[in-house]
């Protein structure tokens, strides 16, 4: 700095100085906009300020005003009226139709392109109103582009912020990846993107799959991706409770319908504002199909042996592992009942067609349970890995949910061993003894499989893939019964 420049000069370069480390932070728009004017204002004693940020097509980003006489677009509108737009200048009010003395305008630009205006007006001195020196110009000049470059880079690091999230958006769907919900596999990937797209319409959903394939676990996720999500999630399982029972269960009762009988509320009530989910929607008997239906139709419920009508607010969604058409065809499920449940049907394939998705799901159990067990950290042998790998899970997520869980159970320390797993499985040998019959080896699976499940011949049933009366055919024949 040489010895003559004058004061009022060293003072504006401080300003300009200390303005270019206040911008110099990230910072958002409005909040720049806003220093700026007020930092303009101060610094050329002014007594009314503008500064219009411009959008990238030439639009008000937006602004910030200190007693500004007129509106941000009104100010706009009267600028581009000058040729060439107007860089610089320094004018009396009436050129710009605003009831002021005179006006000092500069541009910034960053880049070869506007970024915004800055405008102050009606200088103010010691006793009186004062006018802006030529010299002022090249200092609100200064200004306006120190301004604009700090703008211009809080709009990159916005932009910047935005494609990063969309990127990790498009890597999680990619992944298919959805909080603890594992779908690696294409079929999976493909629920889970319907799923996401009916979740926020609230049109029925109907899960269909074999058990234990997730239908519960999308349901859930229907609901938490749906606008009820801060609603009731109320599950009912209509196979489960004996039909005597389901009708109070899902439409409440009434007090006094039966001596004793305390007023209860249904499950549908229960879901006001939620999601109401039916699991095994077919076995429902065609009384309660006509009574839902009803409730479907009429979005109004009436408690057994109740006189009022209560209004009702649930999404629903329905699953079954039962083949629905054929009831159809045959008469044990109602047509309109079926069409009103199945608006959108999601299918979920059994494991044994999705083994894309069995590495990440014994990872996500073995995580799990070790985190429940205290284990800490985990470790597959090899073999035991390659096990859980190539077994066909009849039973599916499920199956192998409880394979992980009882092969940690069985595991010492924290090394899951191929023997664990083995145990798990329920036999202490992966293939049959060489030279056993045919019958043998059917024996020896159907009877460990039953241990496994301890004796509860309807799971063990559904785990070899037979129906009921047949494993009761095969162990009255072994004398197993
Ligand atoms: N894609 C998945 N990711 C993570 N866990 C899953 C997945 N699918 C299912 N599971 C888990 O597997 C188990 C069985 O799933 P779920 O209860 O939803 O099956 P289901 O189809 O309702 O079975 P069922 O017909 O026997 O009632 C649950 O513990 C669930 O959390
Ligand atoms: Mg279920």
């Amino acid at each position: 700095m040489s010895l003559s420049t004058p004061p009022w000069r060293q003072a504006q370069l401080e300003a300009l100085l200390e303005l270019s480390l206040a911008l110099g932070g990230p910072r958002e728009e409005a909040d720049l906009v806003e220093e700026l004017v007020h930092r303009a204002v101060g610094l050329l004693d002014a007594r009314r300020g503008l500064v219009v940020a411009l959008s990238d097509q030439g639009g008000l980003s937006s602004w910030a005003a200190v007693n500004w006489p007129g509106s941000p677009e009104e100010f706009l509108v009267a600028c581009s009226r000058y040729p060439g737009g107007l860089e610089v200048g320094l004018f009396p009010g009436s050129e710009l139709a605003l009831p002021c003395q005179q006006i000092m305008v500069a541009a910034g630009s960053w880049q070869g392109q506007w970024v915004l205006l800055v405008a102050v007006a009606d200088r103010e001195t010691r006793g009186g109103q004062g006018t802006f020196a030529p010299e002022d110009l090249p200092f609100l000049r200064s200004l306006a582009l120190v301004a604009a470059s700090a703008v211009a880079s809080s709009r990159a690091l916005a932009e910047e912020k935005r494609r990063r999230r969309a990127l990790e958006e498009e890597n999680r769907s990619l992944r298919g990846d959805f909080g603890d919900f594992i779908a690696e596999s294409p079929a999976m990937r493909r629920v889970l993107e319907l799923a996401r797209r009916v979740a926020p319409l609230e049109v029925s959903v109907l899960l269909r799959g074999e058990s234990g394939t997730g239908k519960e676990k999308v349901a859930r996720l229907l609901h938490q991706l749906s606008p009820r999500a801060g609603g009731p999630f109320v599950p009912i399982n209509c196979a489960a409770v004996p039909e005597s029972l389901l009708e109070a269960e899902l439409f409440g009762i009434e007090r006094g319908v039966a001596t004793g009988v305390e007023a209860r509320i249904g499950k549908l009530e229960v879901a006001q504002g939620g999601t109401l989910f039916l699991d095994e929607v077919g076995d429902l008997s065609p009384n309660l199909q006509a009574k839902l239906l009803r409730v479907l139709q009429e979005r109004t419920l009436e408690r057994v042996g109740g006189r009022r009508e209560v209004r009702v607010d649930v999404r629903v969604v329905a699953a079954t592992h039962r083949d629905l058409e054929t009831m159809l065809a045959r008469g044990e499920f109602r047509q309109d009942l079926y069409y009103r449940l199945r608006v959108v049907e999601l299918r979920l394939p059994p494991l044994r067609q999705r083994p894309e998705d069995i590495p990440r799901l014994i990872q996500h159990f073995l995580q799990r349970f070790a985190a429940q067990m205290g284990k800490g950290q985990v470790r597959l042998e090899r073999e035991a890995w390659q096990l859980l790998l190539a077994y066909d899970y009849p039973g599916n997520v499920r199956e192998l949910e409880h394979l992980v869980e009882a092969s940690l159970a069985l595991a010492e320390a924290n090394e899951v061993r191929r023997e664990d797993v083995l145990l798990a499985m329920g036999s202490s040998a992966p293939v049959a003894p060489l030279g056993g019959t045919l019958e043998e080896v059917v024996k020896g699976h159907v009877l460990r499989t039953l241990e496994r499940l301890q004796g509860n011949k309807k799971e063990a049933a559904k785990a070899l893939g037979v129906d009921r009366t047949t494993l009761y055919r095969m162990l009255k024949r072994w004398n197993a019964t």
